[in-house]
């Protein structure tokens, strides 16, 4: 069995490694807490929503974790207004607990990080790497630091290192099988309501559980395609660029996806705040290409794609 300590050793940079590692284990931390932390409590973040306890736990323990591993120049975070600032090459931008309303129900909820080498905002462009972690039957570690993605899960009560390899270099698989949007259909702009009819004559089945890392993961996975569209009571959509979309865009590359705001490469994206949303499409490259292509025309298609 391999575990993520000996794999990080020389496939990846030391600081994104300690960075990975440490995350790794404030992951099991928060998960011990989930059970004690399910309340609401009376504070928004900083996109207006309701926060729960887990989120603000969440937030803490990974803020705390990653600025005294001494490589981290600041950690941005969806639940809080400004960056923390740290020492070292490495900035930050995270969704310590993503999907935590999800929290009320049990279903799976997930964490997301981005690692950048510049100060933030900034394009994803500058990503070094991204990871997420998943908390549902298994806690899982999925990441990328440029050269593929790879999944380990926490096996606990081994001895040494709990996280084993479980799945190395995915790649998206070509025959799509799942598809997932988020947001009411009837406010769903007119092409996405369109490409999405056309899925399931073409045999893809409708996966949602309104966690954007469970909902992505089993496109990471199965095949398909996940999108939190523009809609039209919402044309910038709701996911964040910093904390939730150029992340997962940067593992969909890796994985030998695409992902598009329905213009252009979400790691193109130059957002102006820190909490900035967008559209996103992500998936299976041809998919997102094909509704990329719906919403702005052919235009927005990559030269031989
Ligand atoms: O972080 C925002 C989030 O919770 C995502 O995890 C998820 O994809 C989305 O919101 C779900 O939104 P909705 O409830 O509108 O489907
Ligand atoms: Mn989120």
């Amino acid at each position: 069995m391999t575990d993520l300590k000996s794999f990080l050793n020389d496939r990846a940079p030391a600081d994104l490694s300690r960075l990975l590692l440490n995350i790794a284990s404030a992951s099991l931390q928060v998960r011990r807490s989930l059970p004690f932390t399910t309340r609401l409590t009376r504070g928004v973040n900083p996109s207006g929503e309701r926060q729960t306890e887990i989120d603000l736990y969440a937030n803490e323990v990974f803020a705390s974790t990653l600025l005294a591993t001494g490589t981290v120049s600041e950690v941005a975070s969806e639940e809080m207004a400004e960056p923390r600032k740290g020492v070292g090459r490495l900035h930050v931008a995270m969704d310590p607990l993503d999907g935590s309303s999800n929290i009320a129900t049990n279903n799976l909820l997930g964490s997301i990080f981005g690692f950048y080498s510049a100060s933030l905002p900034c394009s994803g462009e500058h990503m070094v790497g991204a990871a997420f972690i998943t908390y549902g039957p298994m806690l899982t570690l999925t990441y990328t630091t440029g050269a593929g993605v790879h999944t380990f899960v926490a096996a606990e009560g081994r001895e040494g290192d709990p996280f084993i390899l479980m799945e190395e270099s995915s790649v998206i698989p070509s025959e799509p099988e799942v598809y997932g949007l988020g947001g009411q259909r009837s406010e769903w702009i007119e092409p996405v309501a369109t490409f999405v009819s056309s899925l399931e004559g073409r045999g893809l089945k409708l996966r949602y559980g309104g966690t954007f890392v469970g909902d992505f993961n089993q496109v990471l996975r199965r095949g398909g395609i996940f999108g939190y569209p523009a809609l039209k009571n919402k044309p910038h959509g709701k996911l964040r660029v910093l904390y939730e979309a150029a992340p997962m865009a940067l593992i969909t590359k890796n994985a030998g996806g695409y992902a598009s705001d329905g213009a252009r490469d979400v790691l193109s994206i130059e957002p102006s705040a820190l909490a900035e949303t967008t559209p996103l499409y992500l998936g299976s490259a041809g998919l997102v290409r094909e509704v990329e292509a719906m919403i702005s025309g052919p235009r927005a298609r990559a030269p031989g794609s």
